[in-house]
């Protein structure tokens, strides 16, 4: 949406959230992991392997799969939509332009590259598509195909919004996977949080001066593990049910995130970055579920071919595989396949990362307006 500021303040006075119409970004580039893969694994047809790119993947607002990891919409495309900008295409995507913004997030992705998990004995354990760094690569190459001189970049990245993350889920998930000791899975936050960081000066020096940083989900809540990894009654959390440790780890990231995001403050002053928290919404959709419209219950999936036990959920057979069904209405549900979260959780996770109170500071922020 274009508008200048004196027809702004006009639709101001009239219409709905202010800061939509008020702060008005050129494009958005979003790099990730499978939270907000648009389709990445996808432009060549759906992969056979790709589970996650079958029915009843993408019924709730497409009808169709998408190569999004939920029944619908994923955060970055809700952003999207409320910043009248079209949902960002898959970065890979043949036929897409640029000029409004990719998508570089990758299911599998990862904050370290795979050279890293390979030095731990790890390289069989990670599923890497494309880190970080991979997918700043890729926005690298693209840049020809959506502007034409340095300075033109430059322009135009000022004025974009730039999403980097989450990343940290799948560097930590691989591991647990291997059944490494939770001490080395917490000696790689440092590790993770300086590759983030590393990210993000790669793309202030590229031009960027608005960045979102999200932060990790409490894994601890998501019914894979809990199916996965069963524990004595005294390590779930009393009003959660959520697994204690894991929680833990994922406040551990987001602490250590946050102080990193500060420093980047501080050493970058005409830079603005946003820490923007999935584990909050996440946490409030176990406790106050009503309040968002959910079932008050266990941790549980939505989607399961079918599930198994208190939380809906089986590793050999999953959401997506043959015989995958959905719970009546997704939209009663925060958690869809175990692992990612449904349109609806999106959705108010978007809408707390651009109004607050989920996002530090708010992305539209009326304070920073000029
Ligand atoms: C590619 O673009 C052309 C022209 O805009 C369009 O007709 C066609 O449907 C597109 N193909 C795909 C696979 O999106
Ligand atoms: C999980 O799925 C596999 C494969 O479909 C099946 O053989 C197994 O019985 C399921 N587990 C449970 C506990 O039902």
């Amino acid at each position: 949406m274009r508008c200048r500021l004196l027809l702004c303040l006009v639709l101001l006075a009239h219409a709905g959230p202010p800061a939509a119409v008020a702060r008005e970004y050129a494009a958005v580039f979003n790099f990730g992991d499978s939270l907000t893969d648009a389709g990445n694994l996808c432009v060549d047809g759906i992969p056979d392997y790709l589970a996650t790119a079958r029915l009843p993947y993408g019924m709730t607002y497409f009808g169709y799969p998408t190569g999004r990891v939920s029944d619908g919409r994923v955060v970055v495309d809700f952003i999207a939509q409320e910043l009248g900008l079209p949902l960002l295409p898959p970065s890979k995507a043949k036929n897409a332009t640029f000029h409004r913004g990719a998508n570089f997030a990758i299911t599998g992705a990862t904050s370290l590259d795979l050279s890293f998990f390979q030095e731990r004995g790890l390289g069989h354990a990670v599923w890497s598509s494309g880190s970080l760094h991979t997918q700043i690569k890729w926005f690298q190459d693209m840049k020809p195909k959506i502007c034409s001189s340095p300075q033109e970049c430059r322009d135009l990245f000022r004025r974009s919004l730039f999403i980097v993350g989450e990343f940290g889920g799948n560097d930590y998930g691989s591991t647990l996977f291997a059944f490494r000791p939770l001490s080395e899975v917490h000696a790689l936050v440092p590790h993770i949080v300086d590759s983030i960081g590393r990210g993000v000066e790669k793309l202030i020096a590229e031009g960027a001066v608005d960045l979102v940083v999200p932060g990790t989900m409490p894994t601890g809540c998501f019914p894979m593990y809990l199916s996965m990894f069963p524990k004595p009654p005294g390590m779930y959390g009393g009003r959660t049910g959520c697994i204690k440790e894991l929680n833990t780890l994922s406040w551990v990231h987001n602490a250590a995130l946050q102080r990193r995001i500060e420093q980047l403050r501080a050493k970058h002053p005409g830079v603005r970055i946003v820490y923007a928290d999935y584990y909050t919404p996440a946490i409030q959709f176990v406790l106050h579920a009503e309040k968002y419209g959910f079932l008050r219950q266990t941790p549980r999936a939505c989607c399961g071919a079918p599930g198994v036990g208190e939380y809906n959920f089986n590793l050999t057979s999953k959401c997506g595989d043959p015989g995958a069904y959905a719970c009546d209405d997704p939209s009663n549900h925060w958690s869809w396949d175990g692992v990612h979260l449904t349109e609806a959780s999106y959705g108010h996770i978007a809408k707390g990362w651009l109004y607050g109170p989920f996002a530090d500071p708010p992305i539209l922020d009326t304070k920073h307006l000029g």
